[in-house]
């Protein structure tokens, strides 16, 4: 049993529902965990003031979070997990271009509900260096709303709005890094010794240089190396992403405790769902990769488990974009099981559906996740195909070898499929980070140049256009029906296309993950009346999906997913099962031809037994052929058992 349910069972004891009361009994819940984390990083014999100062934290920041949303978190604590209901629907936009500011956005809602839209994340909203920013991901401050968005009363007024329409919002908490203008780093850079003690500072590259040994470089081609010389400063820090990135040291707990500070002040805002950015790499130390290290996960634990004493209606979201069966640890392992992140981006999946669409073969996708053990009952997944970060081809190369192929040569391919380097590839993708050492590189483009729509417009090939149209909606299908929150990133509900203007900014033209960060086209958006357009079939096929998701319990995530196998490479097939007897069966063909199934098949897994079955995509009754069903070319079928 995780803590949230003890909290559920302590609270449901208590008659009258004080928040002062349910305060202490949640820190008595969780006491003895936050003490043996805490003395698991901070060893007791040299930092029990520091956990004293803890113990004095936890009441203040709870004092001062806002009367509604301490309600909020009591209705919360007795209710089921929210988050893994199949009436939510996320978006992930960036809100300068979707509508200019939060203002603009909160004008927006009507476009959101339209969808069917009730969960966002927003991109890093919080004051940045005017140049190089990594779109905002170098925090200047974690509180202070950017002038170009709007004003910290803003975003009170637009948070209050959402809990009014019931709309969920994610916003980052850059945890492993500030920009180098954050007040800490200009103190440090002054010679200031408390500050430099933030993050990891050397007086020469000794240190640094046996870090380098291990450490791999996250952007090898505009920022080689994981260390920077500060001349004002006559030290080296550690700069794991970008040179104006400095990781926090959290070796020293006073970090911790400022950015446990900054963590709930962020979540009095009137935020539902924090996003722990880069979490993997919160820990380092010499002679190894200092990612996925015990240490951060007792870090994150000790995050998860301090917040959810303050505030526990927040849940955090592990953004570990790292090996399939790393990714599940962010849920939390034995003690800690259920105990770190609520819920984690499925990038395992998204991963493989890429290689699928590239190979016309569902076989990696089949291994890889059937290799991954299952996730806590009580946490999710984010399911989703495109966000505003490139796809990395972080697939296992012992099981790339185990289907016969050579992984280097695969990864080759791939970046050649997308990156267009091979005529026939409908792809127009963009290489990322390619690094000629390794000869590893990842991929960008939207969603849609990916997956051929940008090359059928401009040739105006109909197939072409038809099938990406097709495979738009297959990948997104997926997302929808794997039990979790579907995630679209905004403009893909219009199949919008690679943006290029980012080559003109020089701010920008470095890092073409911005060729999918692109302005939400409002004029397209104002045609989908027309049903003949390609924006059009995927605006409204999308919508009728999120629709039949939010009327079928059978969508929620209960861990009721599995794989069948069918014999056809082609072919992905799970089932979903509900709490009830009901299950949905989904069939996706990522071959550019027709492919066929025995109907037998699907009749012994319990469907297709009262006559020809409805599928709720196309919503046709399906008719197999001398006992065969086929799938036409990138064709998802819903079928639902009763
Ligand atoms: C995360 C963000 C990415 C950013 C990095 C460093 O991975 O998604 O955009 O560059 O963190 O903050």
């Amino acid at each position: 049993m995780n803590q949230a349910h003890l909290h559920k069972l302590v609270s449901s004891q208590l008659k009258e529902k004080d928040p002062e009361k349910l305060f202490n009994l949640r820190l008595a819940t969780n006491l003895t965990l936050i003490q043996e984390l805490f003395f698991s990083l901070y060893p007791e014999n040299e930092h029990k003031d520091h956990f004293q100062n803890l113990l004095a934290l936890l009441p203040k920041l709870f004092e001062s979070r806002p009367g509604e949303l301490k309600k909020q978190d009591l209705q919360r604590v007795q209710s089921t997990n929210w988050y893994q209901s199949e009436k939510i629907m996320g978006m992930q936009l960036y809100v300068e271009h979707f509508n200019q500011d939060l203002n603009g956005l909160r004008e927006k809602i009507p476009y959101f509900k339209k969808l069917g839209v009730n969960f966002l994340h927003l991109m890093p909203i919080t004051t940045r260096p005017k140049g190089e920013n990594d779109g905002g991901y170098a925090v200047n401050s974690y509180l202070e709303v950017d002038k170009r968005y709007g004003t910290k009363e803003d975003l009170l007024a637009l948070t209050k709005e959402f809990r009014k329409e019931g709309i969920y919002l994610m916003l980052d908490f850059v945890v492993n890094h500030t920009s180098n203008e954050f007040s800490w780093a200009k103190k440090a850079m002054k010679g200031d010794k408390k500050y430099q003690g933030y993050y990891y500072t050397f007086e020469d590259n000794t240190i640094p240089t046996e870090f380098e040994k291990n450490l791999p470089e996250v952007f090898p081609e505009t920022s080689p190396g994981n260390f920077t010389y500060i001349p004002e400063m006559e030290r080296w820090v550690m700069t794991v992403f970008n040179s104006y990135q400095w990781d926090l040291n959290y070796t020293n707990p006073q970090v911790f405790l400022e950015m446990l500070t900054n963590l709930v002040k962020l979540s009095d805002m009137g935020v539902d769902v924090v996003r722990f950015d880069a979490l993997a790499f919160l820990w380092k130390k010499i002679g190894t990769i200092s990612q996925n290290l015990p240490e951060a996960h007792n870090l994150i634990a000790l995050f998860r488990m301090c917040l959810q004493v303050v505030a526990p209606g927040v849940i955090l979201l592990a953004e570990a974009i790292v090996a399939p069966t790393d990714i599940v640890k962010y849920f939390g392992e034995d003690q800690k099981r259920g105990n770190e992140c609520e819920v984690a981006y499925n990038a395992s999946l998204m991963a493989l559906l890429w290689n699928s669409i590239a190979t016309k073969k569902t076989t990696l996708l089949y291994k890889s996740l059937l290799h991954v053990p299952e996730k806590p009952k009580d946490c999710t997944w984010i399911n989703y195909i495109r966000c505003h970060d490139d796809i990395g081809l972080g697939y296992e190369n012992q099981l790339i070898e185990e289907l016969g192929w050579n992984p280097g040569m695969h990864r080759k391919f791939l970046l050649d499929y997308y990156c267009q380097r091979l005529d026939w590839s409908p792809a127009t993708g963009l290489m990322f980070m390619y690094n000629p050492k390794t000869g590893d590189g990842r991929i960008t483009g939207s969603a849609a140049s990916l997956l051929g729509l940008e090359k059928g417009l401009a040739t105006k090939n109909r197939q072409l256009i038809d099938q990406s149209i097709a495979k738009i909606i297959m990948l997104h299908g997926i997302t929808l029906a794997f039990g979790g929150i579907p995630l679209i990133y905004a403009g893909d509900e219009i199949g919008t296309l690679n943006d290029y203007s980012f080559k003109n900014d020089a701010s920008k033209k470095d890092d073409s993950r911005w060729v999918n960060r692109p302005m939400q086209d409002w004029e397209t958006i104002s045609k989908l009346d027309d049903r003949e357009l390609p924006q059009s079939k995927i605006f409204h096929t999308l919508q009728r999906l999120i629709q039949i998701r939010k009327d079928n319990p059978v969508f929620a995530d209960n861990n009721g997913v599995t794989l069948c196998h069918t014999g056809n490479d082609h072919i992905l097939v799970f089932e979903k099962k509900g709490n009830h007897p009901q299950g949905l069966l989904v069939l996706c063909n990522f071959d550019e031809h027709p492919q066929v199934i025995e109907s037998s098949w699907i009749k012994k897994m319990g469907y297709f037994t009262k006559g020809d079955p409805i599928d709720l995509v196309s919503d046709t009754k399906l008719i197999a052929n001398s006992g065969l069903l086929e799938l036409l070319p990138y064709q998802m079928i819903w079928l639902k058992k009763d």
